[in-house]
């Protein structure tokens, strides 16, 4: 296991690197979920799936920018690692903070055998959150990674991150986000999956949502890549992630790319989502 993290470890370094200097032209390409690829996500995907592959106890990896699941040369090795490589790079003109997202499953892709989860952060700092027993937060200083300790949610927050386009969603969820500012919650919101759920976990409490909309009746997010990842990292971190109902890593997945509506945040938050959902 300390071998993926090393190498994640390196890797963010060689990706702050191409961030830096590549063009953020848009390809002619559409990726699975249907999103317009850029020449950048390729880069960072083509990179990272020949690092992961590399590793000696990893079977197998996913890429939200892949259709399918690749397969190492190491067939007793135990671990998948599912990721998202740059998550919010439709941000990247605009010079707002993007991420990757990174699950490690033993042996299946399920949510019940995630075992350790995270991100890498590019913004005006290089910082790194991995969840295992607890979520470590970690910055580069320019020559190693510092350890700032682990992140922990308060009960209940000041931000609200609502996801999702206002005139798709229901009626009730429109009515709960409205009542969170209603009570004085602030809008936090860049439409970068990883800058908007870490600013709620350094600042300690909070709702993000990306709701079930008319558009996209099973929300925008994918479990593997995206939710699953940051579910673990919430919880370990004292906080909660739900679809609404269920807990989200109680939840079965029917194929690689499937998404899931889902709420991450403190315990204040995530109760009023259930009275409002059940
Ligand atoms: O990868 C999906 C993503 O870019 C997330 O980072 C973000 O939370 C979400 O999409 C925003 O989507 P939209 O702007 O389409 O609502
Ligand atoms: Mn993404």
């Amino acid at each position: 296991m300390s071998i993926i993290i090393d190498t994640l470890r390196e890797s963010a370094l060689h990706i702050d690197s191409l961030l830096k200097d590549t063009s953020t032209s848009y390809m002619q390409s559409i990726n699975v979920s249907g999103d317009t690829q850029l020449e950048i996500d390729v880069k960072v995907d083509t990179f990272l799936s020949e690092k992961l592959l590399n590793i000696p106890c990893v079977k197998a990896i996913c890429s939200e920018e892949q259709e399918e699941m690749l397969y190492s040369a190491h067939t007793n090795a135990p671990y998948i690692i599912a990721y998202d490589p740059l998550d919010g790079s439709s941000l990247i003109d605009s010079n707002l903070s993007i991420g990757t997202i990174f699950g490690i499953y033993n042996e299946e892709l399920n949510a019940k055998n995630l075992i350790a989860s995270g991100y890498i952060i590019y913004g005006p700092r290089l910082e790194m959150i991995i969840a295992q027993e607890q979520a470590l937060h970690y910055r580069y200083n320019g020559s190693i990674w510092r350890n700032l300790g682990a992140l922990q949610l308060n009960t209940k927050g000041k931000i609200n991150a609502p996801g999702g386009t206002q005139k798709h969603w229901e009626n009730k969820h429109k009515a709960m986000i409205e009542s969170l500012f209603a009570q004085g919650y602030r809008l936090r919101y860049s439409g970068g999956m990883v800058p908007d759920l870490h600013q709620i976990l350094v600042k300690g409490g909070g709702l993000f949502s990306y709701p079930a909309t008319s558009d996209a009746p099973n929300g925008k997010l994918r479990k593997l890549f995206e939710v699953f990842p940051f579910a673990f990292v919430y919880e370990k971190a004292g906080g909660f992630a739900i679809n609404g109902t269920q807990r989200i890593l109680d939840l079965e997945v029917a194929h690689l790319h499937e998404s899931t509506p889902c709420f991450f945040g403190s315990q204040s938050e995530i109760n009023l989502v259930r009275e409002v959902y059940e």
